[in-house]
């Protein structure tokens, strides 16, 4: 699908994944909305790019529709790509049941579905129901929806189960959403990425963070880099014959 006369909301948009698709996606004159909460790094980047950085809560469905909306204003919505993180969870995670005998809350459990799996349905439903009133391109699609899994969603590690559950159904989504949005032209695919450098891990640091991380990897021997996961992002969008699964970007990585 040609991009270059269509809106792309981003949610997440500021962040590692977000940031370094926008960046391509504008590239090829596309009308970038990044939809996220951290308004510096937003905005900087919205101006970098010629992009619009709207200030949007993805917890809230009100926030994620005026982002939306102003995607439409600038041009038909033709792509979503979701990559948003989410608030931290109300307590402490771990294993199901801890050396001490205490169990993962159900607070939780619910806060990292709700986060990474309810919110992503949201703004891929909401998405596409934008997409469903574009014109048709000559192909006949309407739009794509481009979700973020995990290779998580896969096998997991110990400690993880909240977050594999929801990148779980992530997965499980893309066909799902590929099936019920085939009659409106709309194409639904997942990436599942293994351990990239990205906001996520600042804190940490970047060397701490590749000297933890790049060894898992099975070659090459570093954490992904934001720009590979875009360059996936693209072909996705680009290529019509994509859909309805997700692809593992991992550097055969298996936990
Ligand atoms: N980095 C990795 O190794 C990795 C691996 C597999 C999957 N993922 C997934 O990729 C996605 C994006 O993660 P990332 O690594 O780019 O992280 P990131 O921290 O770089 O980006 C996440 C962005 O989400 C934004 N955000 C947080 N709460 C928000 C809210 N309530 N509303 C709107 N925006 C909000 C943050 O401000 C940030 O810009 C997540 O779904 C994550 O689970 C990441």
């Amino acid at each position: 699908m040609d991009i270059s006369n269509g809106s792309v909301l981003i949610s997440g948009g500021a962040g590692g994944f977000g940031g370094a698709t926008a960046r391509r996606l504008a590239a090829l004159g596309a009308k970038v909305v990044l939809a996220d909460l951290a308004d510096e790094r937003g905005a900087e980047l919205a101006a970098e790019i010629g992009g619009l950085y709207v200030q949007t809560d993805i917890m809230d469905e009100t926030s994620i529709q005026a982002a939306i909306d102003a995607a439409i204003s600038l041009a038909p919505l033709r792509a979503a790509v979701i990559a948003h993180g989410g608030p931290p969870p109300p307590d402490k995670g771990g294993r199901t049941i801890g050396r001490d005998g205490s169990r993962v809350s159900i607070a939780h459990f619910a806060h990292l579905v709700s986060v990474y799996l309810v919110q992503a349905y949201a703004v891929s439903s909401m998405a596409a129901q934008a997409m469903a009133t574009n014109e048709p391109l000559a192909s006949g699609q309407r739009g794509v929806i481009v979700n973020t899994a995990s290779i998580a969603g896969f096998e997991g590690q110990p400690g993880q189960v909240p977050y594999g559950a929801a990148k779980g159904g992530i997965i499980s989504m893309a066909l799902n959403l590929a099936r019920d949005l085939a009659p409106l032209g709309v194409r639904s695919m997942a990436i599942a990425p293994g351990t990239f450098l990205t906001y996520a891990y600042a804190q940490m640091g970047a060397n701490k963070a590749q000297e933890t991380f790049g060894p898992m990897v099975l070659n090459p021997k570093r954490m992904g880099e934001p720009e590979e996961y875009a360059m996936l992002a693209q072909q996705i969008i680009e290529n019509d014959f994509l859909n309805g699964t997700t692809i593992r970007l991992d550097g055969g990585q298996r936990f």
